[in-house]
C-alpha cells in the first residue's frame, strides 16, 4: 500500500502476515529465538515486495515435456547493503529468497549525543551501477545513518537504490526523502514519532540488542 507521510510517498507492506509478525516482534515478552525467527520470515516477505518491479527477459527452456519461452530476471541479481550492525538481522531472510545476491556492508553508528552518523566500515560489490541495491536497516529513526549510507553508495555509482526497514518514524522518512528523493522506502510500519533518545515510539526497542541478545 502506498502511503503519504510528511508529504512523501512510502510503500507500507501491509500484508497480514507481515503485520502479524511485526506485532509479535514488538512485544517485549518475545524472546530472542522467536524474535530472530520472526525477523527472518518478515525479511523474506519484505524482499519479495521490494523486488516486485525487477525486469524480466524471455529465454528458451527445454522442459521435460516441451520447449517453451519463459521469463528470467533480465539484470544481475540485486545486492543487499546492510547498515551494520542491525541491518545484518534482515540478511538471512532476504538471502533465503535471493541466494545469489551479493552483500555489501556499511558501518555507521549514531553518535549518542549528536545522533549524527559516523562511518567506520565500507565494503560493497564493485558493480554497484549495474544492479538494484537494496539497503537494509530495521529501524528508520532520525534517518541520519540511512542518508549517509545512500550518499556513500551513490559515490560508488549506485543508481537504482531502494531502502527497506521494518519500522519507520515520520522524521526518518522526511530526512531520507529530503536528501534522496529518488530512493523509494519500503517499510512494514510507520510509527508515531521519535522520543528524546532517538527511539521510535512505539517501535520495538533497540533492534540490534534484540537481534543479537546484547541486552
Ligand atoms: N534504532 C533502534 O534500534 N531502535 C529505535 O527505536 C531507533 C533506532
Amino acid at each position: 500500500m502506498e502511503k503519504t507521510v510528511a508529504n512523501h510517498k512510502v510503500t507500507v507492506v501491509d500484508h497480514p502476515l507481515v503485520q502479524h509478525k511485526l506485532t509479535l516482534m514488538r512485544d517485549t515478552e518475545t524472546a530472542l529465538p522467536e524474535f530472530r525467527r520472526l525477523l527472518r520470515e518478515i525479511s523474506l516477505l519484505l524482499a519479495y515486495e521490494v523486488t516486485r518491479h525487477l525486469e524480466l527477459k524471455t529465454v528458451s527452456v527445454e522442459t521435460p515435456v516441451a520447449r517453451a519461452e519463459l521469463p528470467l530476471l533480465a539484470q544481475q541479481e540485486p545486492c543487499f547493503i546492510t547498515i551494520l550492525r542491525a541491518g545484518n538481522g534482515l540478511l538471512d531472510g532476504m538471502l533465503d529468497l535471493i541466494p545469489a545476491a551479493s552483500v555489501g556492508h556499511v558501518g555507521l553508528y549514531r553518535d549518542p549525543k549528536s545522533l549524527e552518523a559516523v562511518e567506520y566500515y565500507y565494503k560493497v560489490p564493485r558493480d554497484m551501477g549495474e544492479r538494484l541495491a537494496i539497503v537494509v536497516d530495521p529501524m528508520l529513526a532520525t534517518g541520519h545513518t540511512a542518508v549517509a549510507a545512500l550518499e556513500m553508495l551513490k559515490r560508488d555509482s549506485a543508481k537504482d537504490i531502494s531502502f527497506v526497514c521494518l519500522v519507520a518514524a515520520p522524521e526518518g522518512i522526511d530526512a531520507l526523502h529530503q536528501a534522496h528523493p529518488d530512493v523509494p522506502v519500503f517499510t512494514a510500519a510507520v510509527d508515531d514519532h521519535l522520543n528524546e533518545k532517538g527511539y521510535i515510539v512505539p517501535g520495538l526497542g533497540d533492534a540490534g540488542d534484540r537481534i543479537f541478545g546484547t541486552k
